[in-house]
């Protein structure tokens, strides 16, 4: 397989970028070997710098649902850039995507726009801590919320890629009014709040854990987050950064059912493009500036091409049919793999998202229950995948996405290396 200009450009890259890379996991320090360096995508397919093409399953770390290059994204952009990138002001398209997005998120009334799902994060908890007047913020071991200082400790995602469960640069000031508590264990969701309950501003979930492999949570222990919540007057917080507009309409609070008082989107939201989002009740987000006391503002917030290329995502889902669509190749995609004959992997999937963990035959009980086997299993079997042309996220505890664009014949094609393993 030639990556010559994958490995030049790496070289170069390396050069001027700490690790040749902007975000580390794409550094490919996980699965060895030089990161490939991409130069077009359409459908589900990605084309790198010496042309190999490949089904891609990583999608932008799940920010395109409709695949690539998907025609209505790509038009609604072209005719916003040409009238400018930016203005820094109110726009129609953004009342139409706030308009768009509120209707879909019921019973929630209102959403503010900012430009990554760490900003989203970032002012969900100041929300929460300025309504509340109180500081705690309670987290799930091993989860990932982007990289803001406070939710740094314990995290998933590139973190747990790189064997850390901290960061470097995070003072204890920052972290000194976190606590973490156990993934899906209510007794230690009870005693927290029995110790902390009246210093905790809010708990914050990703309500399938999608960062550091993939877990559901009990539809019970959701419930009962709501319910002490309610009870110790603390924000419920769904981080809806992966799961948001994906595992359903309304997300992961219209999947089970189970209504937080804040959630944070990006990703899709975005179609392919900067983009985060904070959604609440008018009573809460009012609480922001300028209505509110909470400050929180941005010089590219409610950017146009954002907001066109967010505005064709979701209704494209809606007129193309996504869920049914994703939903079917998923089933499909479960009867391929449990058809396979001595598979070495774990295999989960919840909607458009898959995980593949191999190393192992046992469903791991949680995030930080992972075998250690897992990642050099994962990284001696990624460049054969790579070399059948199939790219997925470099790194073990990612997971997969499906989206408008992949076809039965691109499962087949994944089944069929992963069977030829
Ligand atoms: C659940 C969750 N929250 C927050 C973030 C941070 O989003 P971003 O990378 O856009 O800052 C991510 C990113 O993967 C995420 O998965």
């Amino acid at each position: 397989m030639n990556l010559n200009e994958s490995q030049k450009c790496f070289a170069r890259s390396k050069l001027v970028a700490p690790g040749g890379v902007h975000s580390p996991v794409r550094a490919f320090s996980a699965v060895g070997g030089s990161p490939i360096f991409f130069k077009q995508g359409k459908g589900s397919k990605l084309t790198d710098e010496d042309n190999n093409e490949y089904i891609d399953f990583c999608m932008s770390w799940g920010a395109l649902s409709m695949g690539h290059a998907h025609e209505n994204v790509v038009s609604k952009i072209q005719e916003q850039v040409v009238k400018g990138t930016h203005y820094g002001t109110p726009t129609r398209l953004a009342v139409e995507l706030a308009e768009l997005a509120v209707q879909q998120l019921k019973p929630y009334e209102k959403i503010r726009f900012v430009n990554s799902g760490t900003e989203a994060v970032m002012t969900a908890v100041r929300l929460a801590r300025g309504l509340s007047q109180k500081s705690k913020i309670v987290k799930i071991d091993g989860a990932y919320h982007g990289h803001l200082d406070s939710l740094l400790v314990s995290a998933g995602s590139g973190l747990v890629t790189q064997g850390e469960s901290s960061s470097a640069g995070v003072t204890a000031g920052a972290v000194q009014d976190t606590l973490v508590i156990p993934f899906n264990n209510p007794e230690a969701l009870e005693k927290v709040f029995a110790e902390h309950g009246q210093d905790i501003a809010a708990v914050i979930v990703e309500p399938i854990l999608a960062n550091n492999g993939l877990f559901e949570f009990d539809v019970s222990y959701l419930q009962k987050l709501r319910k002490v919540c309610d009870e110790n007057c603390a924000f419920l917080i769904f981080d809806e950064v992966i799961t948001g507009f994906r595992v359903h309409p309304q997300g992961a609070m219209g999947l089970y059912g189970v209504q937080p008082d804040i959630s944070t989107y990006g990703k899709i939201l975005g179609g392919g493009m900067p983009m985060g989002a904070i959604a609440s009740y008018a009573k809460f987000l009012d609480g922001l500036a300028p209505t509110g006391k909470v400050y929180q503002a941005g010089t590219l917030s409610g950017n146009p091409v954002a907001m066109a290329a967010g505005l064709a995502t979701l209704s494209s889902m809606i007129d193309e049919d996504y869920y049914g669509h994703v939903e079917q190749l998923g089933s499909y995609l479960d009867e391929k793999i449990s058809a396979l004959k001595d598979k070495n992997f774990v295999y989960k999937r919840v909607g458009a998202i898959f995980w593949l963990c191999p190393g192992t035959k046992d469903y791991p009980e949680g995030p930080n229950k992972i075998s250690s086997h897992a990642a050099p299993a994962y990284a001696e079997i990624y460049h054969k995948l790579l070399r059948a042309g199939i790219y997925m996220s470099p790194s073990v505890f990612e997971v997969a996405f499906l989206t408008r664009a992949h076809t039965n014949s691109d499962i087949d094609q994944l089944v069929g290396a992963l069977e030829r393993l």
